[in-house]
C-alpha cells in the first residue's frame, strides 16, 4: 500500500502481515492478517512511532523511502517493545546508527536486554512534550497496557493519539487504512474484540485507566499500532474497549457460550437438545467444538457472555482435555464470575464434573446445574437435556436482573 498522509507531515507507513500463521506464536491470524502500522512525522524534525516485525523489514524500508530517507531520521518513538513493533529496529541501526531511541525508562532497559542497544537511548517520562518544527507530542505513559513499558504518543498539533496496542486489533487492512473507507466494520470490530481477548484482557484495569487519564485529551484520530485508523468515529473504538473492559469486573451480556467435546457422538447428541433448550427460551447461544475449535476464537464469546454451558464427557476419570484447556485458558484471561453448567456422558464411572468444579472454583464460575447420563442418551435423557437447557437459559437471564 502506498505511504497515506493522515494530516500535514504525519504519514501512515505501515505494512500488512498476510503469512504470519500464529501471532505471539499462539494466535491464528492465517484467515485475516494483521497490519503493523508505522507512522512518520515528517516535521523539521523526523520522527517515526513504532516500527516492524523483523521479517517485515524491507518492506517497511521501501514503505518510509516513499517519503523521507532513513538517514534523515532523528528519531525512532518506541511505544512498545514487543518485536512486532521492534523487530526491525537492529537492522535500521546498522543502516543508520545516529536516530535517537526514545522510550520509557522500561523501554531502556528493555532495548539492552532485547536487542543490546544502550548508545543514543533518551528515557522519557510521562507529559514530556517535545517540539519536532510544527509538531508538537506528547508522551502518556500507560504501564501494563500491556507491558510494562508501554507508552502512548499524543500529536497534540493535529490532536492524533498514536495508541500503540490500545485500541487496535486483528485484521490486515484492505486497501484503505481510515474507519470511513469501509462501508462495513463488522471484520475490524469483530478482530478488534478478538485481539482485545487473546493480547489485552489480562490488562482491563490499565486499559481503563488510560481511558480515564485521556478523559480530556482532545482526539480527533485514534492510531493504533495494528488494524484501523478511526478517523470518522475515534470514539467508537475507544467506547468498544471501555465496554469490553468493563466486562471484567460487572456483568456480561445475556447469551450462552456452550464449549463441548465429544468422543462419539453420545455427548454431542445431548448437547443438540441441551442448545434447544436455550434457544427456546429466547436466549442467543454460540456453540464450538472445543477439540476443533482454536481458543482464539472461544475467548471472545466468553468474554462478552455471562453464561457458560460445559459439555463434556469423562475422559479417564477427568474433562475431555480440549475442555479443560479452554477453561484454563479462561482463567489465565481473567473471564470470571459467569454462570455454568454441565452435561456429559460418561461409560463406568464419572469424574468430569469433579475436575469441573476444581477448574472453576478459583475462577468464581457458579455452577447452577449439571446432567450427566451412561453412554448414548436416551429420549427421556434427551427430554430432560432439553429442559435443563431451557432451565439455564432462564437463570441466565435472572442474572441481568439481580446483578
Ligand atoms: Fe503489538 Fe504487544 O504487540
Amino acid at each position: 500500500m502506498p505511504a497515506i498522509e493522515i494530516k500535514p507531515n504525519v504519514y501512515w507507513i505501515g505494512v500488512n502481515d498476510r503469512t504470519t500463521d500464529l501471532f505471539e506464536g499462539l494466535w491464528p491470524i492465517e484467515q485475516e492478517g494483521i497490519s503493523y502500522n508505522v507512522y512518520l512525522i515528517n516535521d523539521e524534525k523526523k520522527a517515526l512511532i513504532d516500527l516492524v516485525r523483523g521479517m517485515k523489514t524491507d518492506e517497511f524500508l521501501d514503505q518510509l523511502a516513499q517519503v523521507a530517507d532513513l538517514t534523515e531520521i532523528d528519531y525512532v518513538i518506541i511505544n512498545h517493545m514487543e518485536p512486532d513493533h521492534t523487530g526491525a529496529l537492529c537492522t535500521l541501526r546498522k543502516i543508520a546508527p545516529n536516530f535517537t531511541i526514545l522510550g520509557t525508562p522500561k523501554t531502556k532497559d528493555m532495548l539492552q536486554s532485547f536487542y543490546g542497544i544502550t548508545e543514543n537511548v533518551q528515557a522519557v517520562n510521562n507529559g514530556d512534550s517535545p517540539c519536532f518544527g510544527a509538531t508538537s507530542l506528547q508522551f502518556v505513559h500507560t504501564p501494563f497496557l500491556h507491558w510494562p513499558e508501554t507508552m502512548m504518543t499524543y500529536d497534540v498539533t493535529h490532536r492524533i493519539l498514536f495508541s500503540c496496542d490500545a485500541f487496535g486489533g486483528y485484521g490486515a487492512l484492505r486497501g484503505g487504512v481510515f474507519d470511513d473507507e469501509y462501508p462495513d466494520l463488522e471484520f475490524y470490530k469483530r478482530e478488534a474484540l478478538r485481539y482485545f481477548v487473546n493480547i489485552i484482557a489480562k490488562f482491563t484495569s490499565p486499559v481503563l485507566k488510560a481511558i480515564k487519564k485521556l478523559a480530556d485529551v482532545p482526539v480527533d484520530i485514534i492510531a493504533p499500532s495494528h488494524g484501523l485508523i478511526w478517523r470518522k468515529n475515534p470514539g467508537e473504538i475507544i467506547n468498544l474497549y471501555r465496554k469490553w473492559a468493563e466486562y471484567a469486573t460487572g456483568s456480561a451480556e445475556v447469551g450462552v457460550t456452550l464449549i463441548y467435546g465429544s468422543m462419539y457422538g453420545n455427548t454431542e447428541a445431548m448437547m443438540n437438545a441441551v442448545a434447544h433448550g436455550i434457544t427456546r427460551e429466547g436466549v442467543p447461544v454460540e456453540i464450538f467444538d472445543a477439540a476443533r475449535t482454536h481458543i482464539s476464537y472461544i475467548l471472545p464469546s466468553l468474554w462478552v457472555n455471562r453464561g457458560v454451558m460445559i459439555g463434556s464427557p469423562t475422559y479417564e476419570g477427568l474433562l475431555f482435555p480440549p475442555v479443560a484447556q479452554v477453561i484454563e485458558m479462561a482463567a489465565i484471561k481473567r473471564i470470571q464470575r459467569r454462570k455454568a453448567a454441565m452435561f456429559g456422558s460418561y461409560g463406568w464411572s464419572g469424574g468430569a464434573l469433579r475436575h469441573l468444579k476444581k477448574l472453576i472454583e478459583p475462577i468464581k464460575w457458579e455452577l447452577v446445574d449439571s446432567l450427566e447420563f451412561i453412554g448414548h442418551p436416551s429420549e427421556e435423557d434427551l427430554r430432560k437435556g432439553e429442559e435443563f437447557g431451557a432451565r439455564f437459559a432462564a437463570a441466565v437471564k435472572e442474572a441481568e436482573k439481580g446483578e
